[in-house]
């Protein structure tokens, strides 16, 4: 009797074991995103370069901020209906200009009822090169508009691009590299640094960076007043985020949060600490945030990683079978 009920519970753990064992794998699994594979040829035709675009859109980064359909009201625009609204947004522009200007130089005109957050998309993190731009504003333009984007021999050249605007306004669109990958060596010290900081101050007190998050924190919670920094990555670079820490005050505030919750006081607090190392170790603690680039897509219902779990799982439960018959 005791022997049956010791293996019970030794099965138990074992169970609870491989489980917590793959729940730490999970969010390894999901971060990141891959980087698309483009052809885009001179001459390609418009469904193919929309079919690119739309990939792009997908994948790098846009839909962290934007929706497409559905009825979110979110913080940046939901783009189903752009390629109709881009014809009348800016005067003297047509669809493809104002889409392309938008994403090239984003602060050139209001979205009334939005903050100013939207990056240049051929800047790091998104860093999409010129023929990238023309697939993503094809695909834009096929949002309730029509497709008038052509790709040229030119187009695919490795050089700047100047794009010229009706109003005599020019954009030039450089290769820059892509977000590098951050030094895990960095991301540790960034999240000493954090750790070090007051209790009260603590990045973590307030908002949820990726598996971290505020004691009590609770998706309608706490929470709720901070945004969640899991996804900061994807929409922001290391210099956006050292800024909103040195003065918050600086930037817009985050649409729906409260303005004057976040510490002003951190440029003190870290010299006061660090001296002459404050500035490094803030690029760190960036560093260490803009490293959380959440997920971009949702998993698969069900994970390859439960799949693998329940298998282990009839392993052990048939092992444990097979011993108690002999
Ligand atoms: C950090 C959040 C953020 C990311 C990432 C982002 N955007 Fe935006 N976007 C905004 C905001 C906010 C606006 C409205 C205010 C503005 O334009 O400054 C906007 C405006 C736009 C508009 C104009 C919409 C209109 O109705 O006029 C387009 C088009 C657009 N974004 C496309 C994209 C694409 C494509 C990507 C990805 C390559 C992208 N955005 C990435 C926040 C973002
Ligand atoms: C007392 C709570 C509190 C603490 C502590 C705090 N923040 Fe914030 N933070 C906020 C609030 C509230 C907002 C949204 C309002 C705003 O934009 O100021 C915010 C906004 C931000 C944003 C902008 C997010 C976006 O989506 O654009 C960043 C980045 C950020 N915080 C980073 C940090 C870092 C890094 C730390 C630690 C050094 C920190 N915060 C500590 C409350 C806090």
């Amino acid at each position: 009797m005791k022997s049956v009920f010791s293996r019970i519970l030794l099965m138990v753990v074992v169970v609870l074991g491989v489980y917590t064992f793959v729940g730490h794998l999970v969010p390894q699994f999901t971060g990141g995103y891959p980087p698309a594979e483009v052809k885009i040829q001179p001459g390609i035709n418009q469904a193919d370069l929309v079919k690119v675009g739309q990939d792009l859109v997908n994948n790098r980064g846009c839909l962290t901020c934007h929706t497409i359909g559905g009825t979110d009201k979110g913080r940046c625009p939901n783009l189903e209906t752009v390629g109709k609204e881009a014809a009348t947004r800016y005067k003297g522009y047509n669809a493809e200009q104002y889409l392309l200007r938008r994403l090239t130089d984003p602060d050139f005109s209001e979205v009334p009822g939005y903050p100013k957050i939207m990056p240049k998309v051929w800047q790091p993190p998104i860093a999409l090169s010129w023929p990238e731009v023309k697939a993503v504003t094809a695909y834009l333009e096929s949002l309730g508009g029509k497709v008038t984007v052509q790709v040229t021999a030119d187009d695919v050249q490795e050089k700047p691009h100047e794009i010229k605007f009706p109003d005599g306004a020019s954009v030039t669109v450089k290769k820059v590299e892509a977000a590098k990958e951050i030094d895990p060596a960095v991301i540790q010290e960034g999240h000493d640094v954090m750790m070090s900081l007051p209790d009260k101050e603590r990045c973590i007190a307030c908002h949820k960076v990726g598996t971290e998050m505020p004691a009590g924190w609770f998706p309608n919670g706490y929470g709720q007043y901070c945004p969640d920094l899991s996804t900061i990555g994807a929409m922001h670079d290391a210099d956006y985020v050292k800024q909103k820490v040195e003065n918050p005050q600086s930037l817009p505030t985050v649409t729906g949060y409260p303005k004057t919750m976040m510490p002003m006081d951190y440029k003190k607090v870290l010299n006061d600490k660090y001296g002459k190392q404050a500035d490094e170790k803030l690029v760190a603690l960036a560093s260490f945030i803009i490293s959380h680039r959440g997920q971009q897509k949702l998993p698969p219902e069900i994970s390859p990683w439960i799949i693998g779990g329940m298998f282990l799982l009839s392993i052990i439960v048939g092992f444990f079978l097979k011993r108690r018959r002999t």
